[in-house]
């Protein structure tokens, strides 16, 4: 079993989306461009109003699946497939938006602390033009494991005997909310195609055997291939621990667009001027 070491540390940048929702971007960002499968991840949150009030109204995407994870507060969403929902704590929206999804995510709270994230992962040539797909996880339909050191949130993968409900997903992926308690340690298997990144939420981590620079709150820990994961807590620490299998084919990126070639966004622009695009 070959031990995981850090690739590199990268430290979320203050970054805003939607009508002006403060955000921590991490992935999608000069250093952390793209880590196939994964194009983008955000910590969205404050504790302050103003910073997500505005939320984000209605908007196109194609090409890419958007999942969207909420630790504290209330989203509304509505598509153009027809669905509409609202997310509160613990709630998962995993939205494929294949050829055309136009959706909005508008906060439902006035006041209080919002905590989430949004991830956004690529899909393969031969499923970027399939119907749109949404499926919602509600916060009781994770699968948890717990124990004295630590506690996981199940959202896709299997650790130990406990496999979260996404299954049966072309990149294979693992998507787990661990909170690890002071001076414990955590092992997890990954599998050695997959590249892998942990998200440190808040706390204080020690990863793999070599030495490092202290890791603490929003930070981005990009990690090297490797089948044997270990983390451990120096102090109290809650984080997200994300892989997935490589699609490995070129990406032309045009905002909420993710296709393989630029003449492919110009057609998204196009489908999406000419009112085709979200056409089931
Ligand atoms: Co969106």
């Amino acid at each position: 079993m070959s031990k995981i070491e850090i690739k590199k540390i990268v430290k979320a940048l203050n970054a805003s989306d939607g009508a002006g929702v403060k955000l921590k971007r991490s992935i999608g960002t000069p250093e952390a461009d793209y880590i196939d499968p994964f194009l983008m991840l955000d910590e969205f949150g404050s504790e302050n109003k103003d910073d997500y009030l505005a939320g984000f109204p209605p908007h196109p995407h194609r090409g890419i699946e958007t999942v969207t994870y909420m630790l504290n507060g209330e989203f509304e969403h509505k598509d153009s497939t027809g669905s509409k929902g609202n997310m509160g704590p613990g709630d998962i929206q995993w939205m494929k938006t294949g050829r055309g999804i136009i959706h909005s995510e508008m906060p439902t709270m006035s006041d209080g602390k919002l905590l989430g994230f949004q991830l956004w992962i690529n899909m393969p040539a031969s499923m970027k033009m399939n119907k749109p797909k949404y499926d919602y996880i509600k916060s009781n339909q994770k699968t948890k494991f717990e124990d004295h050191d630590k506690k996981i949130n199940l959202i896709a993968g299997k650790f130990e005997n406990v496999e979260g409900p996404v299954k049966g997903h072309n990149v294979e992926p693992i998507y787990f909310d661990i909170e690890l308690k002071e001076n414990k340690k955590i092992n997890i298997k990954v599998p050695e195609t997959h590249n892998s990144f942990v998200y440190l939420l808040k706390g204080d981590l020690k990863i793999g055997s070599k030495n490092h620079e202290k890791i603490n709150d929003s930070t981005l820990i990009l990690l090297e291939r490797g089948s044997n994961l270990e983390i451990f807590a120096n102090k109290e620490s809650k984080f997200l621990f994300i892989a997935g299998k490589p699609i490995g084919e070129p990406i032309a990126r045009g905002g909420p667009f993710v296709m393989n070639t630029k003449a492919e966004i110009l057609q998204a622009i196009q489908d999406y001027n000419n009112g085709t695009f979200a056409k089931y």
